[in-house]
């Protein structure tokens, strides 16, 4: 009997010591398959490299402190290298191109870095579609050091090429991008009607956090029509607060800002354009629901 309760207590101080232990720090592994993926923008069809087949490419979300592994595998014709933005720490295999046909695992250890960083390929031809978000969350025993969110989303302001992206023809040039993109949609502006728009439903008097990333090699404005923002964080640490009414990004700057739904239930323009061409602008599409009740009051 004494036995048995012992051996109750002494498996329960495993059991809690391995939640401890579980959630201190998680061990994530992710596969990461580099292809070339057929894409109809402006009216053209034309093959980009991808990662698993999606432009931007997949966002990884992990708690502060975890630890990222990354199997990147190249199935495309290019050596491609991925670059992780905002790692305090330098992670092995960073600087090797990974060759067709072969793999690599990037083991990202996580310290502390919060809120949002990005990944993209290291060629700036190969980067304009190889890209994607990496979200750290506040550990288990964490908040964010602002009110309770409704929700968060991520934002990646993109270009868009005609001309085939390849090793041997990448003439890719600031300022040269036939679109931007919001999440990959070009939106109505280049007159394609089979174009897709960014579209971002939110709640009245809602709180969210908004993380755009800049993946274009172009300093951009980025803006929602009568909206301002409270800038929390940057490049993966939480910031000084400040409050904007448009947010300018230097190429591969991220700004995570705290929006506040409060104008008339509607529908407002999402805006980014270079700061260098006013004429150039992407739209996207912010989008009230029509009904304002709060099902968690
Ligand atoms: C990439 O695609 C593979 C195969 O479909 C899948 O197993 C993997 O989970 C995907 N990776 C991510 C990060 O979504
Ligand atoms: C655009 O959409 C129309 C109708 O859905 C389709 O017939 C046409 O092939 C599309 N054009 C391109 C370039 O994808
Ligand atoms: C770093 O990566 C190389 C392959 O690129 C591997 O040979 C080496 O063992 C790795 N070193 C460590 C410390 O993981
Ligand atoms: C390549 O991928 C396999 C599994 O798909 C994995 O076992 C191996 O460790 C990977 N090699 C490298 C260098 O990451
Ligand atoms: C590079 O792209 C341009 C524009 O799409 C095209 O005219 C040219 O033939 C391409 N060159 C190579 C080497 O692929």
């Amino acid at each position: 009997m004494g036995s048995q309760k012992q051996g109750f207590i002494w498996i329960s101080g495993l059991l809690f010591l391995n939640f401890l232990l579980l959630s201190v720090a998680d061990v994530h592994y992710y596969d990461f398959f580099l292809q070339e993926s057929q894409f109809t923008k402006l009216c053209s069809t034309k093959n980009i490299l991808t990662v698993n087949g999606s432009f931007p490419g997949p966002e990884i979300r992990v708690l502060s402190g975890d630890t990222v592994l990354v199997n990147v595998h190249n199935q495309a014709n290019s050596a491609v290298s991925i670059k992780w933005e905002g790692i305090e720490e330098s992670i092995n295999g960073s600087n090797d191109m990974i060759q067709p046909g072969r793999n690599f695992t990037y083991e990202i250890e996580l310290h502390n870095e919060i809120g949002t960083l990005w990944w993209h390929a290291t060629s700036a031809w190969a980067s304009a579609t190889v890209h994607g978000a990496l979200v750290v969350l506040p550990a288990v025993n964490e908040d964010y050091p602002f009110p309770t969110l409704d929700s968060d989303q991520t934002i990646i302001l993109g270009e868009w090429f005609r001309q085939e992206l390849t090793q041997a023809n990448q003439t890719i040039a600031s300022g040269q991008a036939d679109a931007y993109t919001i999440n990959g949609h070009p939106g109505e502006t280049y007159g394609c009607s089979n174009d897709t728009t960014f579209d971002y439903q939110v709640n009245y008097g809602g709180l969210y956090l908004v993380r755009v990333i800049n993946a274009v090699g172009d300093t951009m404005i980025f803006g929602i029509a009568y909206h301002s923002f409270t800038i929390v964080g940057q490049n993966g640490a939480y910031s000084r607060r400040s409050f904007r009414n448009s947010l300018t990004l230097a190429p591969g700057q991220v700004i995570d800002v705290l929006l506040c739904p409060n104008q008339n239930l509607g529908h407002y323009y999402i805006t980014a354009r270079p700061s260098s061409d006013t004429t150039h602008t992407t739209l996207g599409i912010l989008r009230y629901a029509t009904t304002t009740a709060n099902t968690n009051a």
